[in-house]
């Protein structure tokens, strides 16, 4: 099974990063294709817990080379600050490879973020300020600095000058500081010799691996409603989450995707704003956040809790394609009584069984719950499907028929041992 894509299923935080690494032994590369370091994954790895934002799980596992396809915006300084910290953990990053049309995330766009999100006051995104979203503005907009930039300086400088006359414009409008052309450059030629033995042609190197028969997943950051297509428009961020971003972002066409796993919650959270239908304000939403220790691993800002939703599930399907669902976080709702899951949403109403496309329909929608009886004991030690409570199979099955998708393993807690496989994602 050469070439999995896993991607989130909901609006982030699914534990991605743990689905990933915990094929990471098995597979030759790793690719992250979308996003930046905007991504926060936490693996924990025996007694260590990593928190990796811009690198794909991939680099903690040896003999996996990771990559940074070209689909990615790498802020550089993050970049080397991710390295040496694991560097300095033991972990060998001396594989890791970047994508030459990979976007760069100069400083001038963190600036930008945070300005923009002001100027929008209250119908702010509530983005992470890691200059994500103008840098992939700058990406379709043409103004962009690629990686490969880093190696003709000349060139590096025109086009920092020629990005610098409509940010200077815009951040002088709001009485910012502008940026000197020649500093932003010379920040960026710093990097050049730490770059360039990681430069990487991936479409064309994953692809030759894919001929000889190597193993290759792709792993998005973020998820399905999160995307700038399909996601909640505008509570986005700007890049593709869904396993057509895979195929973009690392140049490999779509017919050699042999799997693609979306990776959900047993419930749902959201980070930043933006609609979100089964969201929870009351103490159930308090004890999700505190037993499932739902704050961002990037910004630390606690994220929003609600009940699992089978109308994102189906559409996550439906979008992505998705082969498997890995359904996470199970262990968390052990001892609550009822468990809702909204299998629809009342809009105006009606009964709406799919995602609406109208974004005020998605702001109006309730949801419509279903109530499955809950389980009492502890999960976190089940290894097999039929040694957890009845209850628990039970949830799990009725999520799968809800999702229409089959639901390929099952997370009982954050390490890589707790977790029940029911279908090999790698056969
Ligand atoms: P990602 O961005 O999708 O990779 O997810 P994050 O790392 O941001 O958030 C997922 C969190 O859940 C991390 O802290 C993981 O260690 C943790 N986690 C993953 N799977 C499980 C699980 O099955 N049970 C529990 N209790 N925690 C999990
Ligand atoms: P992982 O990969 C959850 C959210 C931000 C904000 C919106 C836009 O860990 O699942 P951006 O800075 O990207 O322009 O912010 O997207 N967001 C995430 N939420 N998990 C993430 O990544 C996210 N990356 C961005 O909170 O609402
Ligand atoms: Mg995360």
């Amino acid at each position: 099974m050469p070439a999995i894509v896993i991607v989130g299923a909901q609006w982030g935080d699914e534990g991605k990063g743990k689905a990933s690494d915990q094929l990471g032994a098995e597979v030759d590369y790793v690719v992250k294709f979308n996003g930046g370091n905007n991504a926060g994954h936490t693996v924990i790895v025996g007694e260590e817990k990593f928190a990796l934002h811009l690198l794909p799980a991939g680099i903690l596992s040896p003999g996996c080379t990771a990559v940074i396809g070209n689909g990615v915006v790498v802020d550089l300084n993050v970049l080397f600050e991710e390295i040496e910290e694991l560097e300095g953990r033991g972990v060998d990053t001396s594989g890791l490879r970047i994508s030459s049309n990979a976007h760069i995330i100069p400083s001038y766009n963190k600036k930008i973020d945070g300005a923009n999100e002001r100027l929008l006051g209250k119908r702010k995104i509530g983005t992470t300020g890691r200059g994500i979203g103008p840098t992939y503005a700058d990406k379709m907009n043409r103004i962009g600095i690629r990686v490969q930039d880093l190696f003709d300086p000349s060139i590096l400088r025109q086009k920092v000058e020629g990005a610098l006359h409509q940010k200077n414009a815009q951040l002088a409008s709001l009485d910012e500081d502008t940026f000197d052309v020649d500093v932003v450059t010379n920040e960026l030629l710093a990097y050049a010799d730490r770059v360039r033995p990681m430069l990487f042609n991936s479409s064309a190197e994953l692809n030759r691996a894919l001929d000889e028969g190597k193993t290759v997943v792709f792993e998005a950051g973020q998820a399905v409603m999160l995307d700038i297509d399909h996601g909640t428009y505008p509570y986005v961020t700007s890049s593709s989450t869904t396993a057509a971003g895979a195929c973009t972002g690392s140049g490999v066409g779509p017919l050699r995707l042999d799997r693609v796993v979306g990776v959900a919650k047993a419930y749902i959270t959201r980070v930043g704003e933006g609609p979100f239908p089964t969201e929870l304000f009351d103490e159930a939403g308090e004890r999700l956040r505190k037993v499932g220790g739902e704050y961002g691993t990037t910004t630390g800002r606690p994220r929003r809790c609600g009940w699992y939703d089978a109308v994102v599930a189906r559409y996550a399907v439906r979008v992505n394609s998705l082969t498997d669902i890995v359904v996470t976080k199970l262990d968390v709702l052990t001892g609550i009584e009822q468990i809702p899951v909204c299998v629809a949403y009342e809009i105006d109403g009606a009964r709406v069984e799919d995602m609406p496309e109208n974004q005020s329909d998605m702001h109006h929608a309730k949801p419509i719950y279903e109530y499955l009886p809950g389980w009492s004991e502890g999960i976190s030690d089940c290894q097999d499907f039929e040694d957890l409570p009845e209850n628990a199979q039970a949830y799990i099955l009725r999520l799968e028929e809800l999702s229409g998708c089959r639901i390929s393993s099952i997370g009982v807690g954050p390490e890589r041992a707790q977790t029940i496989v029911r279908h090999r994602l790698l056969d």
